[in-house]
């Protein structure tokens, strides 16, 4: 049964199609298509790009199976991407699945079964992984060995399966939720952050030169500022900001036909859009600045919480709007800044460090 919906809400122009995974349908080939190739191709998270060149490098210099390997970061920052480009750099086959999609063991056996030596597998929403398929990992993660029931009853016994030497690619939004037995068998847990004005201009200088758009350099910083640190993000308003300019300008994309064309889905210039600012409202003025729990703070905005969690709350923590605390999220004064209001005095946000 669905539980009651407490408020019936507009989606906010960033999530529905920008965010949510299971549901991406219509913008997987629009994805794929601006997807780099290349770690040359792959703009920015430059630490993060030499530690997994050099991983592969010094795979390919031994002859030996790449090891293994853990992305984490909020949503369209790249996680996927840098698992084909892996894949590609190793020049082996990708196989995809993700945690959800693995509901048994047997799902599982299916999957390992089928790769060859060298083969990347990739889980995406690998903190989703179902704890007793969890642990038929273990084994094929650290030995290449799957262990498999088979029969039932008095006449159920173990086998144990060699499989190939692979190399699991996990990419997963929450890296804090994952087991630790699950997270100490990756040779490397990186995480993405997101991406400066600066990178996100060139990536979507990129993706206008792939989509054949015209755009100048004012123009695509206009639409970066906007995109929430997040290239997924970047190439979506950028999708829509030629649709603007085509119907409303000349087909040429500069700074005021990028700000009219984001002005008219309600993307401010910090990037937030309805849900951002409806979640520091509730803050504001339903709770009185906080503390109040994740759980709270979603029924108040009729959105999951886990949504909240991952797609909402690390940008709004990031750009300082508010803040957690053992006790629960607070208000920053930027919030109250962002909602045209004065902050309260600043000895109710009780901490020295933001005199
Ligand atoms: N560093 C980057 N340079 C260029 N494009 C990028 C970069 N990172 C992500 N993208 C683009 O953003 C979109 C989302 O990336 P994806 O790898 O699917 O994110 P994630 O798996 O982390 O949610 C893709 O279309 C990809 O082309
Ligand atoms: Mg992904």
């Amino acid at each position: 049964m669905m539980p009651a919906a407490p408020i019936q809400h507009r989606p906010g122009p960033l999530t529905e199609n920008f965010y949510n995974e299971s549901n991406e349908a219509p913008d997987v080939a629009f994805e794929q298509s601006l997807r780099p190739p290349a770690f040359d191709d792959f703009c920015g998270q430059q630490k993060v790009k030499d530690r997994l060149m050099l991983m592969v490098e010094a795979a390919r210099l031994r002859g030996d199976v790449l090891g293994h390997i853990l992305l984490s970061g909020p949503p369209g920052l790249g996680k996927t991407t840098l698992a084909h480009i892996i894949a590609t750099a190793v020049g082996s086959k990708i196989h995809i699945t993700s945690g959800p999609q693995i509901e048994k063991a047997g799902d599982l056996a299916g999957v390992l079964t089928n790769l060859h030596e060298g083969d990347v597998l990739f889980i995406d929403e690998i903190h989703r992984l179902h704890p007793s398929v969890e642990e038929y990992l273990y084994p094929a993660m650290e030995d290449f060995k799957l262990d498999i029931i088979i029969d039932q009853g008095p006449n159920a016994r173990t086998i144990r399966l060699s499989l190939p030497p692979f190399t699991l690619v996990g990419a997963t939004t929450r890296a804090g939720m994952l087991t630790a037995p699950l997270r100490s068998r990756f040779g490397l847990t990186d995480r993405l952050d997101y991406y400066p004005v600066d990178e996100l201009t060139k990536i979507i200088l990129r993706s206008a030169h792939l989509l054949d758009v015209e755009v100048d350099s004012p123009g695509a910083q206009e639409i970066a500022v906007r995109s929430r640190g997040t290239p997924r993000v970047a190439n979506m308003l950028l999708r829509w900001v030629r649709d603007f300019a085509q119907v409303k300008a000349d087909g040429m994309i500069t700074a005021p036909v990028a700000r009219d064309a984001l002005a008219m889905r309600e993307i401010d210039e910090d990037g937030l859009d309805e849900m951002d600012k409806r979640i520091l409202e509730a803050m504001v003025h339903k709770f009185g600045g906080g503390p109040v729990g994740l759980s709270s703070l979603a029924v108040a905005v009729g959105e999951d919480s886990s949504t909240i969690e991952d797609v909402y709350e690390p940008y709004l923590i990031m750009q300082g709007f508010f803040k957690r605390t053992p006790r629960g999220r607070v208000a920053l004064p930027s919030a109250y800044g962002k909602l045209g209001l004065r902050p309260p005095r600043a000895s109710s946000f009780e901490q020295p460090e933001l005199l």
